[in-house]
């Protein structure tokens, strides 16, 4: 915050990205072409579920307290026995190559430099070790778009063992694409010429079994090894609690699972040997018509939050959205799209910015709330009222 005060605009250099985001979408619109931005900014159906997203933040508001000493304000959390500086998360997204060259090891890179865990996405544009070489010190999550083939799984379970990811994050909602408008009416998959295919594509595994079935080398046939990848991750039937028995075997770290909208799939997690659930609808991104994130925040952690850790994302674009999350009993949030939009328009530069920038906002407006630290931020900071706005 003293920097940005201090040396940003007040000094007259006015930021290349903004730190209103409701602008920031529209500056992220002029610098991606029109289909990468339509795959970040676009959501199921007719977004209903992205605008649920973001009403839901605005029933609820702060009760700011005064006269309280800030001398030590701390916004520090533990997740799974390790301190990290604050309570946000860049969330897991794909294909971060088609936003900027910079691509996934950069903000990977970036989020290392400022603190934040970076959660790397299955359907990334540069593999595992890779990203584990750009962020050698950095916290780092595995998002795991969970394979059909066990034997694939394993591997990247492996993998991601080796190259020094901590917590294996299982994305549920997305054993299929949505149904994105936007992205359909023109034909956009990114997936489809080998985008986003890198950490398949490298997968001893995968390409020893693409090799033997197919008689040619992936490079040889770059659209039948995407398509091959695509069904193993995001086309196909779904797996079951059951089958969560072979993660948890093979992961030996703390397992989160990611698309949790229900107080009883919350159960099921704990029931299935799980560490902790993101509370998400994917940003709205898959079912449409869903309800926000936000309102089934409170039940899930008043049925789990004692005995597992309830994290939280989809519809995050402030910090005083984050103060709102923990409140309502998340003890971390992931931020997706915000970030991509700073990182489309700048890459490390712009990505930088949109992440301190959250991070400052969270600051400033947890201590003129009078909130001192994270475990001070529960339900006794904010109410809930009929009329949104
Ligand atoms: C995502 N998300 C996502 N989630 C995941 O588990 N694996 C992935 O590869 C992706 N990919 C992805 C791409 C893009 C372009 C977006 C916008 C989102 C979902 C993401 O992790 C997170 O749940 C949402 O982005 C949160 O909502 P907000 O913060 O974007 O509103």
């Amino acid at each position: 915050q003293n920097e940005i005060y201090g040396k940003g605009s007040l000094m007259g250099i006015l930021p290349s990205v903004t730190t209103d985001p409701r602008l920031l979408e529209g500056q992220a619109r002029k610098a991606l072409g029109e289909r990468s931005f339509n795959y970040v900014a676009g959501g199921a159906g007719e977004k209903a579920t992205m605008d649920s997203n973001r009403l839901a933040f605005r029933q609820w508001k702060l009760l700011p307290r005064m006269l309280r000493s800030m001398d030590h304000q701390d916004v520090s959390v533990k997740l799974f026995g390790q301190k990290y500086n604050s309570p946000l998360l860049m969330a897991p997204v794909g294909v971060q190559g088609i936003f900027h060259e910079d691509k996934e090891t950069g903000l990977a890179e970036v989020c290392e430099e400022v603190g934040v865990p970076y959660i790397m996405s299955t359907a990334a544009t540069s593999t595992i070790e890779e990203v584990a070489a750009a962020s050698n010190n950095g916290h780092r999550w595995y998002q795991l778009y969970w394979p059909h083939d066990d034997e694939i799984t394993l591997s990247l379970l492996q993998r991601a063992k080796a190259a020094g990811f901590t917590v294996l994050v299982v994305t549920l909602d997305t054993w299929s694409l949505g149904w994105r408008p936007a992205d359909l009416d023109k034909g956009y998959v990114p997936f489809i010429k080998g985008v986003g295919c890198q950490v398949g594509f490298s997968d001893p595994v995968f390409r020893k079994k693409f090799e033997d079935n197919h008689g040619c080398k992936i490079e040889e046939d770059i659209v039948g090894a995407s398509q091959a990848w695509l069904n193993q991750i995001a086309a196909g039937g779904a797996h079951t609690w059951e089958e969560l028995a072979l993660l948890r075997k093979n992961w030996d770290g703390p397992i989160v699972l990611k698309g949790i909208q229900h107080v009883e799939d919350a159960n099921k997690a704990l029931e299935y040997g799980c560490n902790g659930i993101v509370v998400s609808n994917h940003g709205g991104r898959q079912v449409d018509g869903a309800i926000g994130s936000l309102d089934v925040l409170p039940e899930i952690v008043d049925a789990v939050g004692e005995q597992m850790t309830v994290l939280f994302d989809s519809g995050v674009r402030t910090g005083v959205d984050i103060i709102k999350a923990l409140a309502l009993g998340a003890k971390a949030v992931l931020v997706g799209r915000p970030v991509i939009y700073g990182f489309g328009i700048g890459g490390r530069d712009g990505a930088k910015q949109v992440l301190k920038g959250l991070l400052a906002d969270l600051w400033q407006s947890m201590g003129l709330a009078g909130i001192r630290t994270v475990a001070d931020c529960d339900r006794t900071v904010i109410r809930r009222v009929q009329h949104g706005g």
